[in-house]
């Protein structure tokens, strides 16, 4: 950011919001690609809105970022356990979700924990390669007080256990229909300025990071 771009931030700051100033005076200039995984099929869910808000801060600073949404798991396809069976559309999800160099999840809480559909995608990922040492950040938001505390961090130890690279900077949207809305972003500045964060040092993560991934995709093919 030039002398005269930081002026002009100073200049708008408070007359239009924080993550729109931002976005506009700030590029990340990296090349990296990240993919924010709404993590439920429930349809209008705030994970799909949130997470296409969260795209739209990455478009903003100039990193490629994707939305895949969990309601476009093939679930019919696997219905009777068909764990480690060759099914064409699962495998063609899956290929889409992990071509990436970090994934983002936005994780709503249901019943003190994940999705089940969330689970049902990791039990149907390529074992052991899938998250190894992929890039993981986790956006908990929920109606409850808690903002999904508990799923991030029962997710969390579920990627943990898949070798992923976990992401330690984490957000929780708490009362997510109060402090949310798609057109005016998040109205609590505490919970803003800590999304804001997630997002960029996310990408920086990722682009630190991605070079460990490629070597290893390199010795296993
Ligand atoms: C099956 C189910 C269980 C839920 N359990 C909880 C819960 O344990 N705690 C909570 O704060 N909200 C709970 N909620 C409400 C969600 O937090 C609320 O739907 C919120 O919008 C986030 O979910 P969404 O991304 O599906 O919209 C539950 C919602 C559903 C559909």
């Amino acid at each position: 950011m030039g002398r005269n771009d930081f002026k002009l931030s100073k200049l708008f700051r408070g007359i239009i919001p924080k993550h729109k100033y931002y976005s506009k005076f700030q590029n990340l200039n990296l090349m990296t690609r990240i993919h924010i995984l709404s993590s439920t099929d429930r349809p209008g869910s705030m994970a799909l809105k949130i997470s296409e808000f969260v795209k739209k801060q990455y478009d903003d600073l100039g990193v490629e970022a994707e939305v895949i949404s969990l309601e476009d798991f093939p679930i019919q396809d696997v219905a009777g356990g068909k764990y480690g069976a060759d099914i064409p559309s699962v495998k063609a999800f899956n290929e889409q979700v992990l071509d990436c160099d970090g994934l983002l999840m936005v994780i709503p809480e249901y019943n003190g924990s994940y999705p089940g559909i969330l689970k049902l995608f990791i039990d149907y990922l390529p074992f052991p390669a899938a998250f190894d040492k992929l890039p993981i950040a986790f956006i908990g938001e929920a109606a409850g007080a808690f903002g999904s505390l508990r799923a991030v961090e029962q997710m969390q130890m579920v990627c943990n256990y898949r070798n992923a690279y976990l992401f330690p900077e984490r957000v929780f949207l708490q009362r997510v229909h109060k402090i949310f809305s798609p057109e005016n972003g998040i109205s609590d500045e505490l919970q803003a300025k800590l999304l804001d964060s997630l997002i960029k040092n996310f990408a920086s993560f990722t682009e630190r990071n991605k070079g460990e991934r490629e070597r290893k995709a390199g010795v296993t093919a």
